[in-house]
């Protein structure tokens, strides 16, 4: 049976945490198909909540406690939680969730039973059909979860998802929590951890799916999220976006190089004795539905291309791909071979839209870079694709066709 831990922060819970054992240990586990575990993580709290728990874990196998270590912040709690889990509980998956009812406890059900059909990340999400915010929230309040998510999920590029700092989640163990990075983990202090656990999560995830949450209000208003814990996770949603996009935009700046590389070289292989030779050879295909075979230009854009190809390799190794670059003779050799086959695609896709072009609109030097750069985006993306799929293996198959739904 699929184990499952619940890693439930708790801080001066004792209002709270025996209610919450009664109703999630006692009153939900017992329905749901998966061994269940509670481990409460304390941050020494100052009034009973350690020993209504300890209490309660004497009379049930099933409920642990844990303190946090010396560090404060939630995020903390969650870093010592999940490697408990992980290393003492032997879990299969984790869960993050609330002591104070605001996560209430009749949700975990759907939840353990979207991971247990395969999701390696369940979400669980206020901003969903079926799921909520408070109602008696103030206008205000609601607004700013609104907008602070949509920011997120702006900057971040993760239209699909709606909720990005939900406290309520599951992450399987094996391919996503052991591959994430916890001892880095961004603003373990703050509330704004969790758009990095998000993030890291659905880098691992093959499969990311949103179950509704009906999020509760807190019976006694004390929740610390502030002005500043907000500016935080803006400020962390904003680098995170910007350090994933970072690999793209040295590609596509490599790309402008080989561009030019390849619009220069273009018209200097235009007229030149190879390639009018080369087009030559196939002059019998003129009137043909292949006749821009024999297009002296269509030869000098597949020449062009290659210089450009050669660009791209060097500069997309040494600075690109850098943590991936490959190095040593050989290797550089079988490598660039294999990056010249799998550009093979772009050179036939820059070699027909040039020809076709050249034959309907006619063979000008208007109408050849017109032909570069409307072939440019389909080239770029194709070679994308390749360089991280094939090339310098950044991404996975398994990875690349994701499912999320
Ligand atoms: N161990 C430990 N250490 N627990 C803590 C700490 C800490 O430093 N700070 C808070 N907790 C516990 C609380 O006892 C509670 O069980 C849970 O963490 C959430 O704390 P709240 O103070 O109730 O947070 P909130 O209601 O403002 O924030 C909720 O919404 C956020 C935004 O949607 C939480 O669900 C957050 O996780 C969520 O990001
Ligand atoms: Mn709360």
């Amino acid at each position: 049976m699929e184990k499952v831990v619940i890693v439930m922060p708790a801080w001066n819970e004792e209002d709270n945490i025996s209610k919450m054992i009664e109703e999630l240990v006692d009153g939900e586990f017992p329905k749901i198909n998966a061994e269940m575990h509670l481990l409460v993580v304390d941050n020494h709290s100052k009034d009973r909540t350690e020993e209504i728990v300890k209490e309660a874990s004497k009379t049930r196998n099933n409920v642990h406690i844990i303190q946090q270590g010396d560090k404060s912040g939630l995020g903390w709690a969650y870093i010592s939680g999940f490697k408990y889990a992980m290393k003492e509980l032997d879990a299969d998956a984790v869960m993050e969730m609330d002591a104070d009812f605001q996560h209430p406890p009749r949700f975990v059900k759907p939840m353990v039973e979207a991971y247990l059909q395969g999701a390696d990340y369940v979400i669980g999400s206020r901003y969903i059909q079926g799921g909520s915010i408070p109602k008696e929230w103030a206008l205000f309040r609601k607004a700013v979860s609104y907008f602070g998510n949509l920011f997120i999920r702006i900057v971040l590029v993760k239209p699909k998802i709606h909720d990005l700092t939900t406290g309520f989640r599951l992450t399987r163990v094996k391919g996503v929590l052991e591959n994430m990075d916890l001892d880095n983990l961004m603003e373990p202090g703050r509330f704004a951890h969790k758009v990095d656990l998000l993030y890291q999560a659905i880098k691992n995830s093959k499969k990311t799916v949103e179950v509704p949450l009906e999020f509760a209000s807190r019976t006694q208003e004390k929740s610390k999220f502030n002005t500043k814990e907000m500016i935080a996770t803006f400020r962390v949603a904003t680098i995170l976006g910007i350090k994933d996009k970072a690999r793209f935009i040295k590609f596509g700046t490599v790309g402008f190089a080989g561009y030019l590389v390849n619009a220069i070289a273009l018209e200097l292989f235009a007229d030149t004795s190879i390639t009018l030779g080369l087009a030559n050879v196939f002059k019998g295909l003129k009137n043909t539905l292949l006749a821009f075979i024999a297009e002296p230009s269509a030869w000098a854009a597949a020449f062009a291309a290659e210089l450009a190809i050669i660009n791209n390799f060097i500069f997309n190794n040494i600075w690109t791909f850098k943590e991936k670059k490959i190095t040593g003779f050989l290797a550089i050799i079988k490598k660039f071979l294999a990056f010249n086959l799998s550009t093979v695609g772009a050179i036939v896709i820059q070699f027909i839209v040039i020809g076709v072009m050249v034959v309907f609109l006619g063979d000008t030097r208007l109408i050849r870079q017109l032909g570069i750069l409307l072939a440019m985006p389909l080239v770029l993306s194709y070679n994308y694709v390749m360089y991280n799929l094939f090339i310098w293996k950044t991404w996975s198959f398994s990875k690349f066709f994701k499912k999320q739904e």
